[in-house]
């Protein structure tokens, strides 16, 4: 198992945001995490990358615990997160945004320049414009750049946080046509994502996410199909 979450509890601000969560990512899998605004999805993906702090539970990476590990240990292990807003470095270029995922092993040059090749294959149009600065592109551009800079960590596990949020339908199409592509390079991804049925369609397993407790979990088919799911996040 890639990823294996137990009981894992987070509290912030002397709340308690997340409570006693149970979630796995197999190798090769596409799990999404869905929820309405403030149920926890983004505290639980900067948990796993440690930038909150568990207070109880475990987090299992490869069969080894991270808890303890520092964000940069996590990302050398191999977990990557796209963040939420996507969180460019505006006034840099794309080719500056993106060797900034390459800190890991940033002193290997011939890695870096293989690792762009790949993410400029997936993404043409950054090839063509990457010494243009990252303001300057539009939202959906602007998310190629983060699930760039993301995958230039070198990651097995790829979280993205909101991939389609403020974005055309045919680039949200596109995008979600790369994140399936990425299973073919043995990369694994945990998605929290509001457009609940395209999401749904490509997961492998989903977890509904209610006020920081898993309520449902199951093939992301199952849950397309789901009453609950229908009525609370599909509008149906
Ligand atoms: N640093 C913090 N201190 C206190 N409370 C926080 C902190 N960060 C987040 N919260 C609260 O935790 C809850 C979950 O927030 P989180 O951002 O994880 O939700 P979310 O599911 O990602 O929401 P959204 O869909 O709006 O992105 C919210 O009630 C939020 O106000
Ligand atoms: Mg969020």
């Amino acid at each position: 198992m890639l990823l294996n979450i137990n009981n894992l509890s987070v509290n912030l601000g002397g709340l308690n945001i997340l409570h006693d969560i149970n979630l796995n990512v197999n190798d090769r899998e596409i799990v999404v995490v869905v929820g309405a605004n403030g149920a926890g999805k983004s505290t639980l993906m900067r948990t796993i990358i440690g930038l909150n702090k568990a207070s109880s539970g475990t987090i299992l990476f490869e069969n080894k615990e991270i808890n303890t590990l520092q964000s940069y240990e996590r990302a050398n292990l191999g977990i990557s997160l796209v963040p939420e807003g996507r969180m460019l470095f505006s006034d840099m270029t794309v080719l500056e945004n993106l060797q900034m995922g390459a800190y890991p092993y940033r002193k290997n040059p011939k890695r870096v320049k293989e690792n762009l090749e790949k993410v400029f294959d997936l993404f043409p149009v950054l090839y063509k414009n990457q010494n243009r600065k990252s303001n300057t592109f539009s939202g959906g551009e602007q998310q190629m750049i983060s699930i760039g800079r993301g995958l230039m960590g070198e990651p097995k596990l790829l979280m993205i946080d909101e991939l389609s949020l403020g974005l055309a339908q045919k680039i949200i199409d596109l995008l979600l046509k790369t994140v399936q592509k990425l299973l073919l390079n043995n990369i694994s991804v945990l998605m929290v994502e509001q457009n609940v049925r395209q999401a749904l369609k490509i997961a492998n397993r989903a977890y509904v996410l209610d006020n920081g407790s898993i309520v449902l979990s199951g093939s992301g088919e199952d849950l397309l199909n789901n009453d609950h799911v229908q009525k609370a996040y599909m509008g149906l």
